[in-house]
């Protein structure tokens, strides 16, 4: 299993790769946006240019295009390809994979990916919420697919009249208890965004399907755990959920126990 870290700061892509164990990098507009209010910055490209070469060869850093019709996001997404994959050879392009609600034809993303996977531009199709558009997606030739489970707990929870906090744990078998049929069924039955992750690895692995799974829009450890679980062969997630997952309150005491203990039994005196 991979993690990739979802973040558009370069501090903390720097650290996280410092760690060993972080295998790539998403980036959306809005990531890329909060690192620029953040640190002001001034020129994108070198910027940009930059997160590729901390990364570095072999992992992977998807960057997002801008427009909406298939013939912009195809001239985008090879404007981007051709200035950044140079730098460390590890760029992937970001394409949603619906443009309903803002071009007329809701295809334009599907259509563009088949382009760009024509012309050997490897495509991560992103806002993927049910498995139908993922399964589009791996059709058309994109190479990673990425269901946003938690913005799918956002959804269900916000039609289920649910309070919730953005990084809080959401526990849909009580859920499942207590809802009635109705509230069962209103989102094709996926109550979860782990639920959304099971039906895609499901219903990849009946056709042999090699797009890549990626699992994002994590908010918690649990959640990540969970997906682990669920078998997504990559999982995105913001630094502090990758920070946390080095972290257990009986790990730290015990730690603590041992340096004591290494004291009081002269541990030292084995290292001089
Ligand atoms: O990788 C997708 C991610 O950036 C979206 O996360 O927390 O805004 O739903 P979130």
């Amino acid at each position: 299993m991979q993690i990739f870290i979802d973040s558009g700061d370069i501090d903390e892509i720097r650290e996280a790769m410092s760690w060993g164990v972080v295998d790539g990098v998403t980036t959306n507009p809005s990531l890329v946006r909060a690192a620029s209010l953040k640190r002001g910055i001034v020129d994108l490209k070198e910027y940009l240019s930059e997160i590729c070469n901390v990364a570095g060869r072999g992992r992977p850093v998807s960057l997002e295009v801008m427009g909406t019709n298939c013939e912009q996001m195809v001239k985008e997404a090879k404007i981007i390809y051709d200035k950044f994959n140079t730098v460390a050879k590890n760029v992937v392009v970001k394409i949603p994979v619906t443009t309903k609600g803002i071009e007329e034809d809701e295809f334009e993303g599907i259509k563009a990916i088949r382009q760009l996977d024509s012309r050997g531009i490897p495509v991560n199709a992103t806002l993927i919420m049910t498995p139908m558009q993922a399964m589009l997606a791996a059709k058309a030739g994109a190479k990673y697919v990425s269901p946003f489970l938690g913005r799918i707990d956002d959804y269900v929870r916000q039609k289920s009249g649910i309070n919730f906090k953005k990084e809080d744990y959401f526990d849909t078998t009580t859920l499942r208890r207590n809802a009635n049929d109705d509230a069962l069924n209103f989102n094709e039955g996926i109550l979860s965004g782990i639920e959304l992750l099971l039906r895609i690895r499901k219903s990849f692995a009946n056709y042999n399907i090699k797009a890549k799974v990626i699992a994002a829009s994590i908010r918690n450890t649990r959640q990540a755990e969970e997906s682990m679980e669920a078998g997504a062969e990559i999982i995105t997630a913001p630094y502090e959920v990758i920070k946390n997952m080095t972290l257990h309150t009986k790990s730290e005491e015990g730690i603590k126990l041992f340096v004591e203990d290494a004291k009081k039994a002269k541990y030292s005196e084995l290292f001089s």
